[in-house]
């Protein structure tokens, strides 16, 4: 099987002016001993994904379990009941739209991470950003693959999405590309595969593959986070910080409210006005986006950005608790968040047939 990837309405190609200046380093210095540490690191665990990865096992995009199926409408509650042949179609398309997300989220992580090898100003932090370019290009490569070798199925990027990575590759500023990529989308990025690992237990080929991307992401936002750390906490003015906060109360309203996947239902032929009124405010998919900023939070915490304000929208849409959870440059393993487990348990209390949701190990 292989199928294109499906272009969006504007067509192949899109340009976007930057306007970030091109920095050399003359000095050679290395200032920071942690990011030359994680430099080594990411060399060491770089990964061949033609040749680590088992494409030969085949995946069934439609595979649904019934005890699974009974689970999650005794939990969800939908608002319509879906004969079968309807759930395996929009579990097709929903896998379908959340990968091909995931791929142009990588796209726009190449991108970034090949702007930052430019405008960031230290010798060690070009270095990295130069090792996480490789990441990012296999990443995308992987998920190209997936999606028009074993699916045979993709969605163009999400508006929402796409309005996120045009104002990060835009960006002059060299820092908030990197709180725009780094922190904020890829610290999304690694809670959501988190999720996928968790929905699709019976999908070996997506495990492996999001088992290396998670070990490399963790790594992405570690960098983010020691690169920004003494230029938030110590150098930066009370203004400057100022249009930083803004920028992550925007970005994580848009992330939280507006990546609902409103493109399937009508591809499913479900009705959106019943669907997305539904996903918005169902406990339970609410307490899935949720999970996706558990990355985040502790991050920005670390970066001295759980402002007075942010902090009051984060409470506002309830994810301040996950404060106190360690932050990426702490931790051994990409853990489980507590509230994933607490769904797990939900489920599995529902007769659900999941595995378990596991860390995964950094190296
Ligand atoms: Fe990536
Ligand atoms: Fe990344």
């Amino acid at each position: 099987m292989f199928r294109e990837i499906e272009l969006p309405t504007s067509g192949a190609r899109e340009s976007i002016p930057t306007q970030y200046e091109a920095v050399f380093d003359w000095e050679y210095k290395f200032r920071r001993e942690e990011l030359v540490r994680l430099y080594e690191k990411g060399k060491r665990l770089q990964w061949n994904a033609s040749t680590d990865i088992d494409w030969s096992i085949d995946v069934d995009p439609e595979r649904v379990r019934q005890e699974n199926i009974d689970a999650f409408d005794s939990v969800l509650q939908p608002p319509e009941k879906l004969d079968v042949a309807t759930r395996r179609k929009l579990k097709h398309h929903m896998d379908a739209w959340m990968l091909s997300q995931f791929m142009h989220g990588e796209q726009g992580a190449l991108l970034a991470t090949a702007q930052l090898v430019c405008a960031v100003p230290f010798t060690e932090a070009k270095f990295y950003a130069a090792n996480q370019v490789a990441d990012e290009a296999r990443h995308v490569e992987v998920y190209r693959r997936y999606l028009t070798e074993k699916l045979g199925l993709s969605y163009p990027v999400n508006p929402h999405l796409h309005t996120l990575l045009d104002q990060i590759i835009r960006e002059s500023r060299w820092d908030m590309v990197y709180l725009g990529m780094q922190i904020m989308v890829e610290g999304l990025a690694l809670a959501a595969f988190g999720l996928m690992r968790f929905i699709q237990p019976d999908e070996p080929l997506i495990q492996q593959i999001t088992n290396y991307v998670m070990r490399d992401e963790a790594r992405h936002v570690a960098f983010g986070v020691l690169s920004l750390e003494d230029l938030y906490t110590k150098e930066m003015s009370a203004t400057e910080l100022k249009e930083r906060e803004e920028f992550v109360i925007e970005a994580t309203v848009l992330m939280r409210d507006r990546l609902l996947m409103g493109e399937v239902w009508e591809r499913v032929g479900l009705d959106p006005k019943v669907w997305l009124p539904w996903s918005l405010r169902t406990p339970f998919m609410v307490g899935f986006r949720q999970i996706l900023f558990s990355k985040i939070v502790p991050n920005l915490r670390r970066l001295g950005l759980l402002t007075p304000r942010v902090r009051e929208k984060f409470q506002e849409l309830g994810i301040l608790g996950y404060e106190s959870l360690p932050d990426s440059t702490q931790e051994e393993e990409t853990a489980v968040p507590p509230a994933l487990l607490q769904f797990f348990f939900q489920l599995q209390a529902a007769g659900a047939n999941l595995t378990p949701p596991t860390p995964v190990p950094h190296q």
